[in-house]
Parts: C-alpha cells; sequence; structure tokens
C-alpha cells in the first residue's frame, strides 16, 4: 500500500496506476471500523484499484463540535487499510486541501440539506460537499463508495453528483452494525457502559417502528410517535430528531406509499449518535 500525504505524491502515485485503471474511491475520516472496512472491500471487488483517504474535515464540523477530540490513530488506520486491500492512502494535512486563502465552497442548496441533520448542523453539508468535491477532483475515481448509515450525507453527495454532472457512480453500502444491534460509528469510543447500554434503543426503536410499519401501520406521524416514546424510556436519550421521509428525495411524507427513511439522531452525554432504517 502506498501512502501520500501531498496532494504531489498523490499525483505521482496516481500517475503509476495510469488512466485505463477503474478507481474505486473510500473518503473516510479515519479511526477505520468494520463499516468502513466494508466500503474498501466493496470498492475492491469492483475495480482495479482502491484509493482511501484519511481526512477530518474541518469544514465540516461548527465551532464547539469534535473537530479536536474527533478520534485519530493513523498508525492503526494504515495497517487497517493495508490488510483490507487498500492500493493507496491519502492522508493529507488540512493545508494541502485547503490552500491559505481558500474561500470556494460547494453547497445543495434547499431542504434536503436544512432537514434532519442539517437542522442541528447547518454548516455540516457545506463542508461535506465541498470535500468531496475536492477529493473527488484530486483522485477521479470511476466509483465512490458511502455507507448508508449516513443517509442524508448518500442523498446531499448523489445530487451534488447528479447536479454537478460529476463523473463518478455512488455506490452505496449498507449500515454495518454490531452483534447486539449498536450501528459501528468512530464516535462510539466516547461511549461509558451505559450510554452504550442505552444506545441500542435506537436500532431497536427503528426495528420496531419497521415491524410495525410491516404489520400495516403507514401513517408517519404515528410510527414517528412509537420511535420517540421507545427512545424516551432511556433516560440518558436526548433527542435531537426522529423523522420519517420520502427515501429518495427526503420530502415529507405524511403516509408511506413508496420507500422510506426513517432516521433519528440522539446524544447519549457528550456523544451524538444517529441511525436510520429504510421502510419498504
Ligand atoms: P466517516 O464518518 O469516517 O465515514 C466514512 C464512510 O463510512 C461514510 O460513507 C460513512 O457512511 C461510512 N460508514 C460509517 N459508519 C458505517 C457503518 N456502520 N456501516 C457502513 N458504513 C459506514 O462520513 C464521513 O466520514 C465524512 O463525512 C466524509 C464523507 C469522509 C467527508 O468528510
Amino acid at each position: 500500500m502506498k501512502i501520500a500525504k501531498t496532494i504531489t505524491e498523490l499525483k505521482t502515485c496516481l500517475a503509476e496506476i495510469g488512466k485505463d485503471k477503474t478507481i474505486g474511491f473510500v473518503p473516510t475520516m479515519g479511526y477505520l471500523h468494520d463499516g468502513h472496512l466494508s466500503l474498501i472491500n466493496e470498492a475492491r471487488s469492483q475495480n482495479d484499484v482502491t484509493v482511501v483517504s484519511i481526512f477530518v474535515n474541518p469544514t465540516q464540523f461548527a465551532p464547539g463540535e469534535d473537530l479536536d477530540a474527533y478520534p485519530r490513530d493513523f498508525d492503526r488506520d494504515s495497517r487497517l487499510a493495508e490488510a483490507a486491500g487498500t492500493d493507496l492512502l491519502f492522508f493529507p494535512d488540512p493545508i494541502e486541501i485547503y490552500p491559505a486563502g481558500a474561500s470556494t465552497f460547494v453547497a445543495v442548496e434547499g431542504a434536503i440539506t436544512r432537514k434532519l441533520c442539517g437542522q442541528s448542523r447547518p454548516t455540516h453539508f457545506k463542508g461535506v460537499t465541498t470535500v468531496v468535491n475536492i477529493l473527488f477532483n484530486l483522485i477521479l475515481p470511476t466509483r465512490a463508495y458511502l455507507g448508508q448509515k449516513d443517509a442524508q450525507q448518500v442523498a446531499v453527495i448523489k445530487k451534488m453528483v447528479r447536479d454537478l454532472h460529476l463523473p463518478v457512480q455512488i455506490i452505496v453500502c449498507p449500515i454495518v452494525r454490531d452483534v447486539d444491534g449498536l450501528a459501528l460509528s468512530s464516535r462510539n469510543v466516547f461511549l461509558n457502559l451505559e450510554e452504550r447500554r442505552q444506545a441500542l434503543i435506537l436500532s431497536q426503536s427503528l426495528t420496531a417502528a419497521k415491524a410495525l410499519y410491516r404489520a400495516g401501520e403507514g401513517r408517519v406521524e404515528s410510527l414517528k410517535d412509537q420511535i420517540v416514546s421507545h427512545i424516551s424510556t432511556m433516560p440518558l436519550a436526548i433527542i435531537d430528531y426522529v423523522d420519517i421521509l420520502d427515501f429518495e428525495t427526503l420530502a415529507d411524507i405524511e403516509t408511506i406509499t413508496a420507500p422510506a427513511l426513517a432516521a433519528v439522531a440522539v446524544r447519549f452525554g457528550n456523544t451524538r449518535l444517529i441511525d436510520n432504517i429504510i421502510l419498504d
């Protein structure tokens, strides 16, 4: 596995790979877990070359969020990435990605970035689309691999790719969970034992909502109420949002007639967790 820290090194490595190879790209912020590794596996199976980036992107964190505290362990990450079959690992410093004075952003406008996580993190997706666009420009991947864990991120990036005619195919991979159901996240490391135990309510409440939906309940308000009351049984859970939206467009719906996304964000102590399930 090659490691590129600078854009010059990245360009040299990509030139060695050559233009005729398909490139599968997995953007990450590191502290890799099996969710990230599932994306790398998928990229490997569909492309000649697999490129992974590790970059804790400052522009997607608002002041007061956990940019400085975000977990980092490059040595462990590079071992895991190599073992998973990564060919090229891009690990830039912020100054490489955002040269001094950089002031250009890519933002997907509209309700799609204002609801769900966009409500409590109004500048978040602008940072995500900006960095993903920069990474796509640098790496020119054939396909990029994203996790359904961040369902809104998937919808927003797909929209950016479509709106800007970016020459990349977006491949979405399923949520990887711990055996007890907790969706894997780099931030899970911040949970203490009791918070982690109570955090299981996220996946449990979503699975219960899906069962209810399958049993015939299609009214969004009623399903949302069920999820909220389920999560509220956990004293440490502070709900940020519970919502059910059209799966493709994230538009509001009253009744489920097409695949819908049930998504939740809940704080346990200082840690904000998200999870979702597709109701189809
Ligand atoms: P990060 O949180 O590191 O996630 C990198 C990728 O791994 C994302 O596509 C995310 O959806 C996926 N992922 C995380 N947990 C997963 C799980 N349990 N199962 C399946 N996939 C999972 O998302 C980001 O970084 C950043 O916003 C980024 C896109 C890199 C831009 O900075």
